[in-house]
């Protein structure tokens, strides 16, 4: 690591890391080209060292993205309320579920869950016997009982739509929790994700809901971003948004 020690001696870095203090980022574009920028530990996305959580993929899951769902109840939720908010017995759906490597994570936090998706899922993941497979649109959907806990949608669709139906299921009350992916191929992403975002916030405020909503690239990520919603309360007499 020589631009490490280059630092060090020019004191710039710390002989060790704090972090309480600010941490500095140099991205090559080339071997003697770099941007140079920093961030404050207050406003720091990642708690993970180098933005780089160390997950293991687990080898009877069906797919690498199990890691995105795990990641993401790594970042959104507190390690000492999992056994409250990601808990056995509880019930989820999966839309865009196929081939389960996010239902696999809720199976193992000994979940019931609906998967919703006309492809095929992992038998390994049916011989469990906690999943319900559902060949239907994930659009039209609707949860077949009313003490849904957890829905989760890695669809790739349009992040409208996507961000449209989430807001829909809280706005309903068809779920508590959300954790979603907005996919997002086109050129201006922070624009769009931003406009979902602040659609998103203005419908469940215009439905009188109180809503938690955070948005994040984790490391597991592509071209896209995740979002974990908590509906925190609703006001009595709030409107319903019928689909
Ligand atoms: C990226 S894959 C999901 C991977 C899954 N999260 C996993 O970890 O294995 C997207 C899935 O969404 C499904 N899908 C796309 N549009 C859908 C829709 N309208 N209704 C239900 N499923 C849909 C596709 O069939 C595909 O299996």
């Amino acid at each position: 690591m020589p631009l490490r020690s280059a630092l060090r001696e020019s004191k710039i870095l710390l002989n060790y890391e704090s972090p309480e203090r600010p941490v500095v980022h140099v991205f090559f574009i080339a071997s003697g080209t770099c941007y140079v920028g920093y961030s404050l530990p207050e406003n720091s996305s990642s708690f993970y060292y180098m933005g780089i959580p160390r997950l293991k993929f687990p080898s009877d899951a069906p797919s690498r993205s199990t890691l995105k769902l795990e990641e993401a109840f790594h970042v959104f939720i507190p390690a000492d309320e999992w056994d409250e908010r990601l808990a056995s017995g509880m019930y989820a759906v999966d839309l865009g579920a196929c081939p389960g490597g996010w239902t696999y994570q809720l199976v193992q936090r000994s979940m019931m869950v609906y998967a919703v998706d006309n492809g095929p899922m992992a038998p390994s993941l049916m011989e469990t016997g906690q999943v319900m497979h559902e060949r239907a649109d994930g659009f039209k959907f609707c949860p077949p009982r009313t003490n849904i806990s957890w829905l989760v949608c890695d669809m790739v669709e349009k992040p409208l739509r996507v961000a449209n139906l989430m807001t829909d299921w809280l706005v309903n009350g068809w779920c508590r929790e959300a954790i979603f992916n907005l996919k997002l191929p086109m050129k201006k992403r922070y624009e769009e994700v931003t406009q979902n975002l602040a659609m998103i916030e203005e419908r469940l405020h215009e439905n009188g809901i109180n809503a938690q909503i955070r948005a994040r690239q984790l490391y597991h990520d592509r071209e896209e971003v995740t979002v974990h919603i908590r509906r925190i309360w609703a006001a009595v007499g709030g409107r319903r948004d019928e689909r």
